[in-house]
């Protein structure tokens, strides 16, 4: 390996570190419980019967998350808990047909972070389980989205009940710029960035979802730690991978 390859397999390591030390600003921190009839599109995806990662309803059939969630693993170990308020019980639990990552992601960078589920039965929507629209534009800097999670909150444990948080987000330039401590070979062409002082999604909240004007806009990507000020949360930008989510999506 060559001394940059090292480097940045480092840095690589680090910014993946899914916050190593049970750090205290590791929750969708500044979270608020949220009742899933107002993130009715959120889902648990779970490996092995344990919550790996969220996820967000396309459709009655197709469940949108995160490449790197799915990204290498057996679909048969592969299952999907809908209208349910925490991760480990309620609602219901439906196994998984297929899934699709995206051709371009990449695991070491997180780059095209973004995949497609096929459930093996249809859900019945109702208030506690329907799909969101995608959003077509991007979200303009500065405007503000909810993210939504059971991922780790303040004591280094994933989050019982479903929590939320509001972001301000922040365009990829500017995510990529000096300004924070990523810079642009990190940050994805089909990113977005979203921070707020003091909350963020942290680890187990990848895959999920990123909402504005009830509208999908991010998938839950990767960040440096959780709610670090020069690291802000980065997520798949929806808007611009829309067009490949449809199409997976009819494929699968
Ligand atoms: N990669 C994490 C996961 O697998 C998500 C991390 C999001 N981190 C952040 N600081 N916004 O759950």
């Amino acid at each position: 390996m060559t001394a940059y390859g090292l480097v940045v397999s480092v840095l690589v390591l680090l910014l993946l570190g899914e916050a190593a030390s049970a750090d205290a600003s590791g929750r969708i921190v500044g979270g608020d419980d949220q009742v899933i009839r107002n993130a009715p599109w959120q889902v648990s995806i779970q490996i092995s019967a344990r919550h790996e990662c969220g996820g967000v309803i396309y459709s009655k059939e197709i469940v949108i998350t995160a490449g790197h969630c799915l990204h290498g693993k057996s679909v048969t170990l592969m299952k999907v808990r809908v209208g349910a308020q925490n991760h480990n019980y309620g609602g219901t639990l439906v196994p998984v047909a297929a899934y699709k990552v995206h051709e371009q992601f990449d695991s070491t960078f997180l780059h095209f972070d973004i995949a497609v589920l096929r459930l093996s039965t249809l859900l019945t929507f109702g208030l506690s389980t329907r799909a969101i629209n995608l959003a077509r534009v991007s979200p303009s800097a500065g405007s503000t989205a909810t993210v939504t999670g059971w991922g780790n909150t303040d004591n280094g444990a994933l989050a019982e009940t479903l929590q939320k948080a509001q972001l301000q987000i922040i365009d990829r330039a500017e995510c990529a710029s000096l300004k924070y401590g990523y810079g642009a070979d990190f940050v994805g062409e089909e990113t977005i960035c979203a921070a707020t002082t003091d909350a963020d999604a942290c680890t187990g909240d990848s895959g999920g979802p990123l909402v504005a004007n009830s509208q999908l806009v991010g998938i839950v990507s990767w960040g440096y730690e959780c709610a670090n000020e020069n690291y802000p949360g980065v997520y798949a930008d929806v808007a611009i991978l829309r067009s490949w989510i449809v199409k997976a999506a009819n494929a699968i």
